[in-house]
């Protein structure tokens, strides 16, 4: 049961939803909280679509992308180029395709089964946290937010950092990968069943974070 999740220490939050939704910001604010390790899952495939652009190869080829995927190192999970375009365009590619996803499964849950630093649980966000990577993770958000919602907040966060942007070129890098991570076959970005989903589009980070600490608190004293 869920209780028991918490009190063996072994509590998993799964964070899902499209790119831009404001999951990753609310997931690593949880985990701060809760003293939670945290695992941003889309570095993972951002670092395997890079590996193979690195090498020149196409992040569509099968046999490209899995050789990347199967030799990916740790280490390049810290390298800031994993932020651009190309990297969150190709990691959409490789992450299309199912062998892929296999070949990273193990070190998800493997984060998941035994946090580092000895933390009493973890924090994952992606695309298939909740329906995949950890299908028994006891609270589950599926945190969504309007497209034009989520551009816009990209769009802005590029000017701040400096970065040269036009609006409807990140519109249209949000709306094509969606369209993949939302038409694939392998592991779809779909709610689960038992998620509990948060709309952002007009809230504040900080609502998102009050918010989702009345949904857990509220799962952990009904569970
Ligand atoms: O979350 P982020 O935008 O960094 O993810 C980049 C891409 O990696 C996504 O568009 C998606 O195709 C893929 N991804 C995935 N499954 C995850 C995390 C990311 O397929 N759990």
């Amino acid at each position: 049961n869920r209780a028991g999740r918490w009190r063996n220490g072994g509590v998993i939050v799964a964070v899902d939803g499209p790119a831009a939704s404001g999951k990753g910001t609310l997931a690593r604010r949880i985990a701060a909280h809760f003293g939670l390790a945290y695992l941003d899952t889309g570095k993972i495939y951002r670092a395997v679509g890079l590996r193979v652009l690195r090498d020149r190869g196409d992040p569509d080829d099968l046999a490209a992308a899995l050789a990347a995927a199967r030799k990916l190192d740790p280490a390049a999970l810290d390298d800031p180029a994993l932020g651009g375009d190309d990297a969150a365009s190709a990691a959409s590619r490789v992450a299309a395709m199912g062998p892929v996803r296999d070949a990273l499964l193990a070190f998800q849950q493997d984060f998941a089964a035994a946090p580092p630093g000895g933390a009493s649980g973890a924090v994952l966000d992606g695309r298939d946290i909740g329906t995949v990577v950890c299908p028994g993770a006891g609270i589950k958000l599926f945190v969504v937010a309007d497209i034009a919602v989520r551009a816009g907040r990209r769009h802005k966060e590029l000017l701040d950092r400096g970065k040269p942007s036009i609006y409807s070129r990140v519109l249209q890098e949000l709306t094509d990968r969606d369209d993949r991570d939302r038409n694939r076959s392998a592991a779809p970005l779909i709610a689960a069943r038992d998620a509990i989903a948060l709309d952002t589009s007009a809230m504040t980070p900080d609502e998102v974070f009050d918010a989702a600490l009345n949904i857990i608190q509220s799962r952990i004293a009904g569970s």
